[in-house]
């Protein structure tokens, strides 16, 4: 374990100023531990949910031809997955096609009994896919538990959505004749998941389009296709269908892999969630077969501190926003933007926080932020550290490569609008702290980038909240609340963030068409 030291000149200042803090700063300034990324890995309750096979047509596929799974903390390897390519992908495509005649003509109840199945079943097995998914992941124990109840609750939101697929009457202009619309699962989905959120991901697309009649093909995250396999094993015990659910594992060939899903005319629909240079080049490919798309790609958050906010409910904001699995999330604050009256007290306040986090191996009990998931992730973050320092950006706390893909935990203060952490998302635990003095200066800096993802602010003026609310360009906004996300309500970006809408009464819309049906001779 390691504790980072608190030491720059700057944040002595800060912290002299502010009693309370000049204690726990003189605590926080021990020396650097001996750092540890071994652990124990926990023996599964029920190893069959370990699968070393890929799943389609409701057999457990093997192969000559693997990759290998590693652990991000320790480098060590987990297992080899069958290495898929083009044909498999085809193959599959072909069983979730064939499933697709009987699965879109099952009833919402039924469709509804199978999903909250899996949900239960999901539920009665969180500590094993915990362990799965903290094991290729790297993120905590403690969070990966959490990502399960949220993983499965989509199950259970999309379970009860299955029944309310509503159409409607549109009152006829023309006396002989009446106007209906029915809803119709779309066909065929290529589900494309990231290893961010190995689990819930793919519970976030595969629970609607179930719930909306359709069959999928997935293509889990390289990294963590173990997660994506146990939950293929707990579907096929709660009874759903063969075929309806298939996943297709690949590290190599996961360019081709992806261009026969978006090129297949069999699918009719692409999920997909990662990168915004990656959608853009999948949706091109889509557009050859005009396939549905959704798309949840890359942000760029800001993340906003009135002078009338609370501050320690802000310092508590970035803690959970920021640092949320190691900084490694699509909707984690990349800028964070202080006014002047706090700056200084924000900052103090942050580093002396942040510097109380220890990186570790997931496993280990008071580890409180994993590693990174590989080494180009980790390189990321250091350029983006290095970038700050050279152009005088000041590290307060954290920043360094303790070894392996554990990276500190890090905050700098004195951010510039010139700094690579302005315009690029870091996708790690860097908290770059960027000083503004008005309200409009602030959403300039805040609306200034490509993406449109999440956005956050603490204030406590209820005309503040509502003006900035509406005028920041993101698909969703925490207004005073730094973790957004839920089965209950509506996931996704504007701008180059994506289109499209994950969870919520929206979330089954992306897998259904419209059909209107005019009666005539009334
Ligand atoms: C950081 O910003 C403060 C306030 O603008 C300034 O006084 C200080 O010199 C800056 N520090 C560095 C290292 O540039
Ligand atoms: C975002 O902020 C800028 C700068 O204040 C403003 O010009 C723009 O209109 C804002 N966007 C929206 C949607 O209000």
């Amino acid at each position: 374990m390691i504790r980072a030291a608190v030491s720059t000149p700057y944040l002595r200042a800060c912290l002299n100023t502010t009693r309370q803090t000049t204690k726990r700063f003189a605590m926080s300034n021990n020396p650097v531990r001996t750092f540890v990324a071994e652990a124990t890995i926990p023996k599964l309750k029920d190893s069959s949910l370990f699968r070393h096979a890929a799943y389609v047509n409701s057999e457990w596929i093997t192969s000559d031809k693997t990759f290998s799974v590693y652990d991000p903390a320790t480098g060590k390897e987990i297992g080899k997955l069958p290495e898929m390519g083009g044909e498999d992908t085809t193959k599959a495509i072909q069983a979730a096609s064939e499933a697709f005649k009987s699965w879109s003509q099952t009833t919402g109840k039924q469709r509804h009994d199978l999903l909250k199945k899996w949900y239960d079943l999901t539920m009665a097995n969180t500590e094993d896919l915990a362990t799965i998914l903290t094991w290729e992941n790297g993120k905590t124990y403690a969070e990966a538990k959490g990502e399960i109840a949220y993983g499965a609750s989509f199950f259970e939101w999309f379970a009860e959505e299955a029944v309310r697929s509503y159409g409607n009457v549109i009152p006829s202009h023309i006396p002989s004749q009446r106007f209906i619309t029915i809803k119709q699962p779309v066909g065929v989905v290529g589900v494309i998941t990231p290893w961010n959120f190995p689990n819930a991901m793919i519970t976030r697309k595969v629970g609607a389009a179930l719930a909306a009649g359709c069959t999928v093909v997935i293509k889990p995250g390289a990294e963590t296709p173990y997660s994506a396999l146990a939950l293929c094993e707990l579907a096929e015990r709660a009874g759903i269908p063969k075929g309806v659910i298939n996943v297709v594992t690949t590290h190599e060939k996961v360019a081709e892999v992806g261009k026969e899903l978006c090129t297949n005319p069999i699918v009719k629909k692409i999920s997909f969630t990662g990168s915004t240079g990656v959608g853009k080049m999948l949706m091109a490919q889509s557009s050859g077969t005009m396939k549905k798309i959704s798309m949840e790609l890359g942000g760029n958050a800001p993340f906003i501190v009135f002078d009338d906010a609370d501050v320690d409910a802000a310092v508590e904001g970035v803690l959970a926003c920021k640092f949320r699995g190691t900084g490694q999330t699509c909707v984690c604050a990349n800028r964070i933007y202080v006014q002047k009256g706090i700056y200084a007290l924000f900052a103090s306040k942050l580093a002396e926080k942040v510097g109380k986090f220890r990186v570790g191996h997931g496993f280990n009990a008071d580890t409180t932020h994993g590693p990174l998931i590989n080494d180009k992730a980790v390189e990321k973050v250091k350029r983006h550290i290095d970038d700050a320092v050279s152009k005088g950006g000041e590290l307060l706390v954290g920043g360094k490569h303790v070894g392996g893909n554990f990276i500190e935990p890090a905050v700098v203060a004195n951010m510039t609008q010139e700094m690579a952490i302005a315009g690029e998302e870091t996708f790690g635990p860097v908290a770059g702290l960027f000083e503004f003095s008005t309200e409009e200066e602030v959403l300039e800096y805040a609306n200034k980038t490509e993406f449109g993802l999440a956005s956050y602010f603490y204030s406590r003026d209820i005309g503040r909240i509502w003006r900035v609310a509406e005028k920041l360009e993101a698909g969703m906004v925490g207004a005073n609340s730094p973790i957004l996300s839920s089965c209950y309500t509506p996931f996704g970006g504007i701008k180059e963030s994506g289109v499209g809408r994950e969870g919520s009464m929206y979330g089954m819309d992306d897998y259904l068409n419209i059909k209107y049906i005019n009666m005539g001779g009334i």
